[in-house]
């Protein structure tokens, strides 16, 4: 069985290489724990390392002459019935997102949704892949570019969307014609071989997909070493990405990076504030703040701010915080002890700094609470752009409310961190919503709707700090995980000179 029972912590599950089952060339495992239950074991998983990874990339190198040379129509289709064996498994699939990574189940529904919205629209794009046809300057002469495969590619993924994520970056590039190697955060490596045995399920061929387990320096650098690998696509932290570029850089891969957020609501005076307020309570506290997009500064209009800011202290007070699977939580755990201890730090650099702590910043204890890491959802108030609470990324359920006079100066604010993920502002004056459309510096803006939500037929990233250039999803996913190639055929039969042996017409 793939996931471990409570009472059976001795079934292992496994790497996943060239079609076989297999354990870590080193023998170790680690845990994967429910951060709502910390004596509750997921399951065992390979603590993999260089050698296991090189394994991998040998089964994807060895794949991919087949993979590659198999019509897309019909790599298609096996990434369709890979959506649809997810849509049968759904809840199975959302419950145990719940157990693992521990965000309410409603939203585990919504990860695994989001996969299979990214394999449906995937596999529709087996029967377009469109190149481009273009005029030649010269007679019987044709010119046109088509996509091809890059090749293998490896895919480092976080635990915070641990279906979906994967699924933006594994339904694409499998489509494409590449062949991956796959290694998912520690933290959430059950969720990665659900997903993985389902691509089995459906037919893929052995070594067109590898899964590797194991830790960020130990199973994730080496793919990022390894030459036989083409591009590296990571979502994670900025410290890391950077990391992962400057080493891939030299290599001259291709690498496509989705970093931080620092996600800022906007809130005129002329918004529909009940709106407004919904919308900040979703995008601050839903998935317990732990998503890139996550709403963690409002930057509200001072003749609005007191009236807003107390309803949402009085709105936020009443979440209920505790395990995902239970229906009346609103809030579930952070995802380790590391993370719980990061936001308590950040309540306390907040409260240095001279922020107003307006509700929460506390870790909660007691009864059920002292098995999981539950944090209360944690408002400050009276935030200066620059105090760090208001740069940094803290990823948790801390929000750090910053008055404004004019719009103006909101935008200024919101543009005045390293990051540009996501961006959002309420108003009702249409000319408003057009300028700050223009004018926030972020790959994603909404209007009148909080910073996340983000739909998988739009590419997905952002500016600055946030990442490389690169988008995900949407038509982006294709160009991504393909290399261009242009092609001239001369039907003339004989040489004829690009720029030279041109017509020349009119005056
Ligand atoms: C993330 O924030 O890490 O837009 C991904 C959203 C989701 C995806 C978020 N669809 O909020």
């Amino acid at each position: 069985m793939w996931v471990v029972k409570e009472s059976d912590v001795d079934s292992v599950c496994k790497n996943y290489i060239g079609g076989q089952w297999v354990e870590a060339s080193s023998g170790e495992t680690f845990e994967s724990i429910n951060p709502a239950n910390t004596s509750e074991v997921i399951g065992l998983f390979q603590r993999s390392r260089t050698e296991d990874v090189v394994r991998a990339i040998d089964a994807a190198h060895a794949a991919f002459p087949g993979w590659s040379r198999t019509p897309a129509p019909a790599r298609a289709e096996i990434l369709l019935r890979v959506g649809l064996l997810m849509e049968d498994r759904k809840e199975e699939m959302a419950c145990l997102e719940t157990r693992e990574m521990g965000k309410v189940l409603d939203e585990g529904r919504g990860d695994v949704q989001e996969g299979i919205d990214m394999a449906k629209y995937i596999a529709g794009e087996g029967r377009r892949l469109f190149g481009e046809t273009v005029p030649s300057e010269l007679r019987d002469k044709w010119a046109m570019m088509v996509r091809q495969p890059i090749g293998v590619v490896g895919l480092i993924t976080p635990w915070n969307f641990p279906v979906a994520i994967p699924s933006w970056k594994l339904f694409p590039a499998l489509l494409c014609g590449n062949t991956v190697v796959f290694k998912p955060a520690e933290d959430t490596p059950a969720c990665a071989t659900r997903l993985v045995e389902l691509f089995e399920e459906a037919g893929l061929p052995p070594g067109v997909l590898n899964l590797v387990t194991g830790y960020g320096p130990e199973a994730g650098a080496p793919i990022v070493e390894d030459e036989r690998v083409r591009m590296i696509s990571f979502t994670g932290s900025s410290v890391v990405g950077r990391e992962i570029a400057s080493r891939a850089g030299r290599a001259l891969k291709k690498v496509m990076l989705e970093l931080g957020g620092k996600n800022a609501m906007i809130v005129m005076p002329d918004a529909d504030l009940a709106l407004a307020l919904e919308g900040a309570l979703w995008g601050a506290f839903g998935t317990t703040g732990q998503r890139c997009t996550a709403t963690s500064r409002i930057i509200v209009h001072r003749d609005v701010a007191e009236r807003f800011t107390d309803e949402l202290i009085e709105r936020a007070r009443d979440l209920k915080v505790g395990p995902g699977l239970e229906p009346d939580t609103d809030i579930g755990p952070l995802i380790n002890q590391q993370q719980l201890e990061t936001v308590d730090k950040y309540t306390e650099i907040g409260r240095q700094e001279g922020a107003s702590l307006r509700l929460g910043g506390k870790i909660l204890r007691g009864g059920a609470y002292d098995r999981g890491f539950f944090y209360s959802p944690t408002i400050f108030d009276n935030v200066v752009y620059r105090m760090r609470i208001a740069q940094e990324e803290i990823f948790g359920p801390t929000v750090a409310i910053l008055p404004v006079s004019s719009y103006e100066e909101a935008v200024t604010v919101a543009n005045s961190t390293e990051y540009g993920l996501s961006s959002s502002i309420y108003t009702q004056d249409v000319n408003t919503a057009f300028r700050a459309m223009r004018d926030l510096e972020a790959g994603i803006t909404y209007v009148n709707a909080p910073t996340i939500g983000a739909e998988i037929q739009l590419p997905f990233g952002g500016v600055k700090a946030t990442g490389n250039g690169h988008r995900e999803a949407g038509t982006s996913a294709i160009k991504e995980f393909t290399e261009i190639k242009s092609i001239y055929v001369d039907y003339s039969g004989k040489l004829q000179r690009a720029q030279i042996d041109v017509e020349q017409h009119g005056a």
